[in-house]
């Protein structure tokens, strides 16, 4: 959540930081600061509440503020509301106001994560005559690392390390010392940071788009690992103090893939790069030896033995991961005979479970740093079950972690609404049930030959389902105004509305559930006025009478019904008001057709309502708190 950048360089630092907070603004948005030391200068810190602009009008866009180091934060609230008090950085000394200006304070630092025994630490401070200035948990890492800077004298890497030891939470800080200008010091654990490096700058931040423009060679600091930032060099030190080496990755990826690109949000950009996303996903599981086509997880080595010793499924995660997982249930279980459970992994991780021990646990998350995600996954692991994630973010904490790591190729996903990782992941689920349902004898040449060309045809398909959005603006327009929305379905159709509804509420904040449609009748259709619009998944043939029936009900009470179903189902005209066709595929792989006209339902609906798509109040894109 919050987002950290730093620099050190032969150039002016605010300009960058700033640039690179703006890749980050994705990560939280209720205020941001920055502070820059010009030579031995003591820090700059300016912070302001509301979005990055307000910083940048404050200080010229960076070129108010000299000197060529310096740490920047863009915040999500956890501990105080969002105000000029508790935005970032923070400072070690007292100080009064708002912690702007010029600071002599020993240590100023920028904090993303939770410090979960501040409380008993902040007391402690306190004993030891520290005055806080804000409600925030950072003050009080920042004011332990300067009580152990002055106390043991060891320098800033033995005051990091102490600090580290002393607090339970997650943690990417990034701090500078008076006493040591043009350097920056860093430590992590369980909160995203890496580091880039070109022939004379050192930059650090929370994400990867944030330093693109500079370089691509980044180090991935670990776990428990602190870092030493100049110009020219970068260390790395482990809790003992001792060097740490690091190799250095290259991103392949380049900056304009985390730009607009001509669209007007992220969001809407996203949704078109759907077609190609999946189909590199797809190609990169999918190999062609030029007799036949077959699915190979060597590139994460996933064996047909590990496959063989499976007898049971576990799937966690949150959001719209969350909802891949209640999809690739239906799919997994149907293909492979092996019971799956998908729970949510804030709940996985706190219930008493009686795991089995020849189970898989797979883990689906787009940032790979979903601080919940990441503890079920460690869950599995304490109880030695083997884990496979399915992760988008190279090189991400969960990724790493992991037994498997099976990625996405979605590419940077930068609008808070998911809409392309979505996609991947399900054709990742897709594809693993595929393969362990050929694995476990229940699939044999012919259906496998035939569920490999139908894979292949859904990024034309989504293409196509592309094709229809006017017709989607037009119908959004209508709608923009709703109080309540229902998305209902069965099974599959179900799950696919779990995440058309998700969509729906978090953009456009109309208030909307998704029902399992033979659940409404217990409660939900009590809800039900004149002119509610309620949207039906109808793409599960064996299912679509039963859906269309409930849909039925609430339209008796005055519901305005939308419905979805593949071409040729042209009776459905019969009974809802507004339909909209999908191409045919497979039905266990309708879901990423489906979602689309829903994606755009939910776009239109915030555009048209005048919202800020890609930034929806009160959310952040990656949820590295619990
Ligand atoms: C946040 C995002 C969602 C995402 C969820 C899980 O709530 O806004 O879009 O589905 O986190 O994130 P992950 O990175 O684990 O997929």
């Amino acid at each position: 959540m919050c987002g950290i950048v730093g620099y050190v360089g032969n150039k002016q630092a605010a300009p960058i930081l700033l640039e690179g907070l703006s890749k980050l603004e994705y990560r939280g948005y209720d205020s941001a600061g920055v502070a820059v030391r010009d030579g031995e200068k003591a820090a700059v810190v300016v912070k302001t509440t509301g979005r990055l602009k307000n910083l940048s009008e404050k200080i010229d866009n960076g070129k108010a503020l000299a000197g060529t180091c310096g740490i920047g934060h863009t915040r999500w609230a956890t501990h105080g509301v969002p105000s000029r008090e508790n935005a970032h950085p923070h400072v070690s000394g007292n100080c009064t106001g708002s912690g702007s200006g010029e600071v002599e304070s020993l240590v100023v630092g920028v904090h993303n994560g939770i410090i979960e025994n501040y409380q008993e630490l902040k007391a402690k401070m306190e004993r030891h005559g520290y005055v806080f200035y804000s409600q925030t948990d950072t003050e009080v890492l920042i004011k332990l690392v300067d009580y152990y800077y002055k106390k043991y004298q060891g320098g800033p890497i033995d005051a990091l390390a102490k600090t580290i030891v002393r607090v339970r939470g997650s943690y990417a800080l990034a701090v500078m010392f008076k006493d040591h200008p043009g350097k920056i010091f860093a430590a992590r654990k369980d909160s995203p940071m890496i580091i880039g490096k070109n022939d004379s700058e050192v930059f650090l931040a929370s994400d990867v788009p944030a330093i693109l423009n500079h370089t691509r060679d980044v180090y991935y600091i670990g776990n428990l690992e602190m870092a030493e930032l100049s110009p020219k060099e970068v260390s790395f030190y482990n809790l003992d103090g001792d060097k740490v080496q690091k190799e250095v990755t290259t991103i392949e990826w380049d900056a304009e893939a985390a730009e607009k690109g001509g669209f007007e949000h992220f969001m809407m950009k996203e949704i078109h790069e759907q077609p190609k996303v999946t189909m590199d996903t797809l190609k990169k599981y999918i190999k062609d030896d030029g007799k036949k086509k077959h699915i190979d997880f060597s590139d994460f080595g996933l064996t047909k033995e590990d496959i063989e010793g499976f007898s049971q499924i576990y799937i966690a995660a949150c959001g719209s991961a969350w909802h891949v997982g209640m999809q690739a249930q239906y799919v997994m279980e149907e293909l492979t005979d092996i019971p799956v459970r998908v729970e949510l992994a804030s709940e996985f991780r706190y219930r008493k479970n009686k795991l089995n021990k020849n189970a898989l646990v797979i883990v689906i998350s787009q940032s790979g740093e979903t601080a919940d995600s990441l503890a079920a996954l460690r869950l599995a692991k304490e109880n030695g079950i083997k884990t496979l994630s399915i992760v988008n973010v190279v090189g991400s904490s969960i990724a790493r972690e992991t037994d498997y790591c099976m990625y996405t190729v979605a590419g940077p996903e930068i609008s808070v609404a998911t809409t392309k990782a979505y996609s991947c992941q399900l054709i990742c689920a897709f594809l693993l049930a595929v393969e362990m349902g050929k694995v476990k004898g229940l699939i044999d040449d012919k259906k496998y030959a035939y569920y490999i060309e139908e894979l292949l045809s859904i990024p034309s398909k989504i293409e196509a389902c592309l094709e229809n959005k006017e017709r989607i603006q037009w119908f959004a327009s209508k709608y923009s105004n709703a109080r309540d929305i229902f998305f209902i379905g069965r099974g599959i159709d179900y799950a696919i509305c779990l995440e058309g509804s998700l969509k729906m509420k978090e953009i456009s904040y109309i208030h909307s559930e998704a029902y399992a449609a033979g659940e409404l009748k217990h409660g939900t259709i009590s809800l039900i006025e004149d002119g509610t619009l309620v949207v039906g998944s109808l793409t599960q043939a064996d299912l679509y009478e039963k859906t269309l029936s409930n849909m039925m009900e609430c339209k008796s009470r005055g519901a305005y019904l939308m419905g979805i179903t593949t071409f040729g189902k042209y009776d459905v005209e019969d009974s809802v008001n507004f339909a909209v066709y999908i191409p045919k595929v497979d039905e266990h792989f309708v879901g990423n057709l489906a979602i689309i006209p829903l994606q755009l339902l939910g776009y239109y609906i915030s555009v048209s309502r005048g919202l800020d798509v890609d930034k929806p109040r009160n959310l952040a894109k990656s949820v590295t708190v619990e």
